[in-house]
């Protein structure tokens, strides 16, 4: 098969190594890829924003399938795109990724089809949104209703801090993305990430992860894009696996199908996991970043074929089978991430720690500079070992951090704290 991956981070990294084990492949191309994706397959300089043009090279490529990774291209309809000219694409349809688009439009979901959720109300307008906080109390969570990069979620803790939240919200701090507000009732429990690959009509459990989302050493500071993640979740167990497909995703696949937007991709659900069992907090219409760079790697067989079921329809319903070892990644950040990360920074050692067993190091943000490697983003690299248990996986990771020399970066120290203190 000839495949094309969107995407240019350490998740497309992740994706681009699972992809080049395949016996069934023949061509991997990445659009535009990174430095560390120049191994498994060839980089090519294609703007995914230009649909036409990834059409072309669709074409002139003979390419199989298309994996986007990231949620722009999905939510600008690269994938009605793509079909429309006939060529297969792993995600959503814009219909489809309004899953992850509208916190509105998946909260009403969830109330029609029995979905477990947090209680909630939607908001056009500032005067009625208070009135509903008021009645509610706090701690209650406000949200923006569309895509705001991960920062349009504030959990009150206090009803003057719910207030506060509403009218930034509604006073154009996210823009279109805040023209709606949802206030949700605060869910207590454990947070896991799910991941399920869906064909439209079925869908396979695919494997369970943590993130860290705050900058700073016991999940403190501002929230970023994930500072290091470890799969599986140790909360999802087999029991709990079956329970959130039972009642959350094929729940959701029926919906969509019912709204005329069948979902087909990956199905990323944000889960608080409390006394009486999973409830759903967020879907995101993809891959997570940091997640897959630790799901993948656990991964016990070919990818491709998933992926391309996924596609084209006729996913199985066995789960996808799994080494049952800890992945853990930590993420490399450029000092000053998320505010202002410095650009340009020179990284060496990264052989050495590759070299290191069950270690692997994605690129996330770098570039070549002749021989020289150069930090050019916020997440810069992720450092991922797997081994028997957290514990040991997470001394792994740092031994490998360790050998990097990269004085430009900084990473959270803890990555697992919480596993390991189970
Ligand atoms: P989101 O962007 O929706 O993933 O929200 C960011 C974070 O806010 C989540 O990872 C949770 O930690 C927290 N959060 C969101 N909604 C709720 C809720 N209803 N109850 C408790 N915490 C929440
Ligand atoms: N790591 C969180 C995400 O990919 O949305």
């Amino acid at each position: 098969m000839n495949i094309l991956l969107i995407g240019s981070g350490g998740r497309e990294h992740a994706l681009a190594i699972a992809i080049a084990k395949s016996p069934l492949l023949k061509n991997l191309f990445i659009a535009p890829g990174n430095p560390g994706t120049e191994a498994c397959g060839r980089n090519v300089a294609l703007d995914a924003a230009d649909h036409a043009a990834v059409v072309a090279f669709c074409r002139a490529e003979k390419i199989d399938l298309v994996v986007v990774g990231p949620e722009a291209p999905l939510v600008a309809g690269l994938v009605d795109d793509l079909a429309t000219a006939g060529v297969a694409a792993f995600g959503p349809t814009k219909a489809a990724a309004r899953l992850e688009g509208s916190k509105g439009f998946t909260k009403d979901l969830c109330r029609e089809f029995n979905i477990p959720t947090g209680a909630y109300g939607r908001f056009s307008d500032a005067a009625t949104a208070h009135a509903y906080a008021r009645e509610k109390g706090a701690p209650i969570v406000v949200k923006a209703d569309g895509l705001a990069a991960g920062k349009g979620v504030v959990v009150a803790m206090t009803l003057p801090e719910a207030e506060a939240a509403i009218d930034m919200i509604f006073g154009g701090a996210f823009g279109a993305a805040g023209a709606e507000v949802v206030i949700e009732e605060f869910l207590e429990g454990e947070e896991a990430s799910f991941f399920a690959l869906c064909d439209g009509e079925r869908a396979l459990a695919f494997a369970s992860a943590q993130d860290h989302k705050r900058v700073g050493e016991g999940d403190t500071g501002p929230n970023t894009g994930g500072m290091g993640a470890y799969s599986p979740a140790p909360v999802m167990t087999p029991a709990m696996d079956a329970r959130v497909m039972a009642e959350i995703i094929a729940p959701t696949l029926r919906g969509m199908k019912a709204r005329g937007a069948p979902f087909r991709g990956v199905l990323f659900a944000g889960l608080m996991i409390g006394n009486d069992g999973p409830r759903l907090i967020e879907f995101n219409a993809r891959f997570g970043d940091p997640e897959t760079q630790v799901m993948l790697p656990r991964l016990d067989e070919d990818i491709v074929p998933l992926l391309a079921a996924a596609a084209r329809g006729g996913l199985r319903a066995e789960p996808a089978r799994l080494k049952p070892q800890t992945a853990l990644t930590v993420v490399y950040a450029a000092k000053g991430y998320p505010d202002a990360p410095e650009r340009g920074t020179e990284i060496r050692g990264l052989d050495r720690a590759e070299a290191m067993p069950g270690v692997v190091v994605t690129h996330a943000g770098t570039k070549r500079d002749g021989d020289r490697l150069l930090a050019n983003g916020g997440r810069v690299l992720n450092v991922t070992a797997m081994a028997d248990t957290v514990r040991e996986a997470q001394a792994r990771a740092y031994a490998a951090v360790d050998v990097i020399d990269w004085p430009g970066g900084f990473c959270r120290r803890d990555i697992g704290w919480r596993a390991i203190a189970r």
